[in-house]
C-alpha cells in the first residue's frame, strides 16, 4: 500500500486516507506538534497550526523564545518539567534522580506494513501504511518511537510508542502512554462504559469538567467498571450526528484513560498503562513498549463511529480463522448443571444438544480433579478420576459420535490453597512476604509474571488440547488482583509486575491459540471483567457477561455495541425464574435479545427445557439460520431508553434486515412507536409479509413497531382494537419483544 503517508518539507507528517486526516509536524524548536485528527484535508501542505503564540502571564517560556511555552502546545508526545504543567505521556526519573527529560525529534520513516509489537496484542497488517517517529533526548540518551499506522478503509488510526534507554545507566519509568492527543479548545462531552458483575457495559455520558477526568483500573484486568475505551463528543452528538473520537485501548491489564482541560480549553487525553502503582526499570540498552491504542473519527455519529470499529475489530483485532464464520450453536452445562457433573451426566446433556438441533456441548466448570464446588482444584488441569473415570479424550469423542462438536472450560492463571499445584509451588502465587494473600471467589491468582508458572500451565493445557478432539474452549478469569507482588522477581522490580503478569497471559494464549488455530476460543472473566481488545486479538469472542436474563442484557450488549461487533459476544437461553436477578421472561423475549449476539446457545437443564421443548428447538432452528447474519450483518441501535429499545441488523448481503424491538414495562393507552432504520438502498423495496415498502420510506418515514397492549381485558387488549389490519399489537405485558424481518426484493 502507498500514498496513505505523506510528508512535506521533511516536517509535516500527514496521515490520509479517504476519509480521515491525522496530521503533525516538527515545529522550530524541533518539537512534535499535533496538527489534526479528524475528517479528511486536502491540500494538506498548507494546513497550518492553529496554534496561537501568545505572551500567557504565568507561563514559563523557553529562553531566547518569547512567547513559546510548552503548556498550551498541542504535542504528540509531551513531557512534564519544563513549561508544561499537564499531565505528561511520559514521566521517568534518571540517574541524577530528576525526571527533567526533553524529547526532539530525530528521525522518521515510513513502512509499508503493521509491525507486531513485541509481546502484545496489535492490529494486524494490511492495505495499511505505518509511520515511525524517533524524539531523542540528547542530554538523558533517551529514545522515543512513535508508531502510527492508518488503514485505507477504516477511519482509523492505531498508535504506540517504545521507549530505548541508551544511555550507560538505569532510568526508572513512571508513567508511558501509548498515546496523547491533544484536542481542538471547544467543548466536548464523554461517553464511557462500565458498571460492574453482571451489569457491565453501562454507558455513561457526561460534559467534560475542567480539571481532569480519568477513568482506570488497578485491578489487574482491564474491569467490568470501567472498560477501556472513551468517547470524546461534539455536545449534542446522536447516533447519527456529530464529531466523535473514540479511543480503545488494546490492553487487558491495569489501564487509565485521562482527559485533561486547562483554563484555556486545551483538551490532553492520555491513554496507556495506568501509571499508578506502576514503575519500570529500564537498564542501559533495554527498551519498553507501551500498549496498542486505536483511535476513530466519525464525523457523523455513534453509529458511524461503531460501524469503524466493528469492522476494524473483526478484520483487523480479531484471529482470522473464525473471524467471519458462522459460530456453532451450543449447549453450556453452567446453568444447567453448576458443578454437579459427571460424565453420564454430561454424557444425558449431549444427547440431548443433539435432540435439540444444537451444533455443540460445553462442558463448564467441574470437570477437573476434584472440583466438585469452588473451593478447590484450579491449577490442576486433569480429569477428575472418580467423576469422569474415562477421561476428557474419551468423553470428547463419544460427544462428537454424536455429531456434535466439544467444548471445554479452563482458568488457567488460578489456583486454590486445596490443589496439588498449590500445595508444590506455594509461592507460585502474586503475594507480598509476611502477608495473607486475600481470596477472590476462594482463588489465588498465579503468578504469571514468572515464566515457569506460564510454562507449568502451557504444559498442562498443551496436554488436554493435543487429543485433537476440542473444538471450543472458555478461557475464565474469576478474580482481581490483590497483594500484588511476585517472589521472581528483585524488590526493584515489584513495580512491574501487574504488566509482566500480562504479557505472561498474552505469552501463553499467543501460543496455545498459535499452536490450536482450530479451536474456537471464548474470553470470559466472569462475564465481561476483560472483554477487551487485548483478549479480542486472540479470542473471536467473549462470554460478555454472567447476565443471562435478557432484560439486565439489554443495557449491557447496547454499551458494548458502541465498540464490538456482534460476532465478538455470547447469549445463551437461560432457564427462568433467572438465576442471577430471579426475573422470570418470555422464551421469546429470551430469544429475542440473545439473537443480536454473534454466538447463540442454550443452558438449560433438562427439566428447564421440556418445559418448552418444542419452541425451544424452533428457536435454535432460527438461530442456526441466522448464524452468519449475527457474525457478518452491520447492527445499529436505531433507540435506547430505560423502558424501550429497538436494534437494526443488515445481513452481510443486504437482502435481510432484522428489526428488534423490546418493550420493558407496559404502559396503559402507549404512544405509538415507529423505528427509523438505517442503511437501507433507499430506491430498494422491502417485503414484511404482504406489506410493501421503499427504503427510503423506512429511513426517512420510518418503520411502525407494534403497540404493547396491557392486560386481556383492558380497554387496549388486542380483542378492543379497532383495527387490526393497520395496527398490529403486542400482546403479553412486561417484557415483551419481537423482531420483525424485512426481505429486500
Ligand atoms: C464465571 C463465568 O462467567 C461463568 O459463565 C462460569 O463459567 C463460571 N465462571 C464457572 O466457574
Amino acid at each position: 500500500m502507498s500514498g496513505l503517508i505523506q510528508i512535506f518539507d521533511n516536517k509535516k507528517f500527514v496521515l490520509s486516507n479517504s476519509r480521515i486526516s491525522y496530521m503533525m509536524q516538527v515545529n522550530e524548536e524541533g518539537i512534535l506538534e499535533h496538527l489534526h485528527f479528524g475528517g479528511a484535508i486536502t491540500h494538506p501542505e498548507y494546513f497550518q497550526s492553529q496554534h496561537k503564540r501568545v505572551l500567557r502571564s504565568l507561563s514559563p517560556e523557553f529562553q531566547g523564545m518569547p512567547q513559546f511555552s510548552l503548556y498550551d502546545l498541542p504535542q504528540e508526545y509531551p513531557l512534564f518539567g519544563s513549561s508544561d504543567y499537564r499531565q505528561p505521556a511520559l514521566h521517568a526519573r534518571n540517574a541524577q534522580g530528576n525526571s527533567i527529560f526533553d524529547l526532539r525529534y530525530k528521525a522518521h520513516r515510513i513502512l509499508d506494513s503493521k509491525m507486531p509489537l513485541d509481546g502484545l496484542p496489535s492490529a494486524r497488517d494490511g492495505e495499511c501504511e505505518s509511520l515511525e517517529i524517533e524524539l531523542y533526548d540528547e542530554l538523558q540518551k533517551l529514545s522515543v518511537f512513535l508508531y502510527y499506522t492508518i488503514y485505507a478503509n477504516f477511519e482509523v488510526i492505531t498508535r504506540s510508542a517504545k521507549i530505548l534507554n541508551q544511555s550507560a545507566n538505569s532510568i526508572s519509568l513512571e508513567q508511558a502512554m501509548s498515546t496523547c492527543l491533544d484536542l481542538p479548545q471547544q467543548d466536548y462531552e464523554l461517553l464511557h462504559f462500565g458498571g460492574s458483575w453482571a451489569r457491565e457495559f453501562d454507558a455513561k455520558r457526561h460534559e467534560l469538567p475542567y480539571g481532569r477526568f480519568t477513568i482506570e483500573s488497578a485491578r489487574g484486568t482491564s474491569s467490568a467498571q470501567h472498560h477501556p475505551f472513551m468517547a470524546v463528543l461534539e455536545p449534542g452528538a446522536s447516533e447519527t450526528w456529530g464529531r466523535v473520537i473514540g479511543t480503545a485501548l488494546m490492553y487487558s491489564g491495569n489501564f487509565s484513560i485521562t482527559l485533561e482541560r486547562n483554563e484555556f480549553k486545551d483538551v490532553r487525553l492520555l491513554a496507556g498503562i495506568n501509571p499508578f502503582n506502576f514503575s519500570w526499570q529500564l537498564e542501559a540498552g533495554q527498551t519498553f513498549t507501551c500498549p496498542e491504542v486505536v483511535h476513530v473519527y466519525s464525523g457523523s455519529g455513534l453509529d458511524r463511529m461503531s460501524q469503524n470499529l466493528h469492522g476494524f475489530i473483526q478484520n483487523k483485532v480479531s484471529p482470522q480463522t473464525f473471524a467471519h464464520a458462522a459460530r456453532p450453536t451450543y449447549l453450556n452445562t453452567w446453568e444447567a448443571a453448576y458443578f454437579d457433573i459427571d460424565e453420564k451426566k454430561v454424557f444425558e446433556l449431549a444427547k440431548y444438544t443433539q435432540s435439540l438441533g444444537l451444533d455443540m456441548l460445553v462442558v463448564d466448570d467441574g470437570w477437573f480433579e476434584g472440583r466438585t464446588d469452588d473451593r478447590r482444584s484450579l491449577g490442576d488441569w486433569t480429569p477428575d478420576k472418580k467423576r469422569f473415570p474415562s477421561g476428557i479424550p474419551a468423553l470428547a469423542k463419544k460427544v462428537k459420535d454424536l455429531d456434535l462438536k466439544f467444548g471445554i472450560w479452563v482458568e488457567p492463571e488460578m489456583t486454590n490453597t486445596d490443589s496439588a499445584l498449590y500445595r508444590e509451588h506455594p509461592d507460585w502465587i502474586l503475594h507480598v512476604p509476611g502477608r495473607e494473600s486475600s481470596l477472590g471467589r476462594n482463588q489465588l491468582t498465579l503468578d504469571f509474571s514468572r515464566p515457569e508458572v506460564v510454562e507449568n500451565i502451557y504444559q498442562q493445557l498443551d496436554e488436554l488440547f493435543s487429543c485433537g478432539l476440542i473444538d471450543y474452549v472458555k478461557w475464565d478469569m474469576n478474580r482481581t488482583m490483590t497483594e500484588l507482588g511476585s517472589a521472581g522477581h528483585p524488590a526493584s522490580r515489584q513495580g512491574e509486575i501487574a504488566h509482566r503478569y500480562m504479557l505472561g497471559v498474552y505469552d501463553l494464549v499467543n501460543r496455545l491459540t498459535q499452536k490450536y488455530p482450530d479451536i474456537l476460543f471464548e474470553n470470559c472473566a466472569s462475564g465481561g471483567n476483560r472483554h477487551d481488545l487485548g483478549m479480542l486479538h486472540y479470542m473471536n469472542q467473549s462470554w460478555v457477561s454472567d447476565m443471562s436474563d435478557p432484560i439486565g442484557r439489554l443495557a449491557i450488549q447496547n454499551g458494548a455495541s458502541h465498540i464490538f461487533p456482534l460476532s465478538t459476544y455470547s447469549s445463551y437461553l437461560c432457564p427462568v425464574p433467572n438465576h442471577q436477578n430471579g426475573r422470570i421472561t418470555s422464551l421469546e423475549t429470551r430469544f429475542n435479545v440473545g439473537f443480536f449476539c454473534g454466538n447463540r446457545g442454550v443452558s438449560m437443564n433438562l427439566e428447564d427445557v421440556a418445559q418448552d421443548e418444542s419452541a425451544i428447538k424452533n428457536f435454535i432452528q432460527r438461530y442456526k439460520h441466522t448464524a452468519k447474519d449475527a457474525v457478518n450483518g452491520s447492527f445499529h441501535r436505531i433507540f435506547y431508553t430505560d423502558n424501550e429499545v429497538c436494534w437494526q441488523l443488515i445481513s452481510a448481503d443486504k437482502q435481510t434486515i432484522y428489526v428488534g424491538y423490546f418493550s420493558i414495562l407496559t404502559k396503559p393507552n402507549a404512544a405509538f412507536r415507529s423505528a427509523l432504520l438505517r442503511g437501507l438502498d433507499q430506491d430498494a423495496l422491502y417485503k414484511k409479509g404482504t406489506k410493501i415498502y421503499s427504503g427510503s420510506a423506512l429511513m426517512q418515514a420510518g418503520l411502525d413497531l407494534p403497540l404493547v397492549s396491557t392486560t386481556q381485558n383492558s380497554d387496549a387488549s388486542p380483542s378492543r382494537l379497532s383495527d387490526k389490519e393497520r395496527v398490529e399489537v403486542l400482546d403479553g405485558g412486561d417484557f415483551v419483544s419481537t423482531i420483525i424481518v424485512l426481505e429486500k426484493s
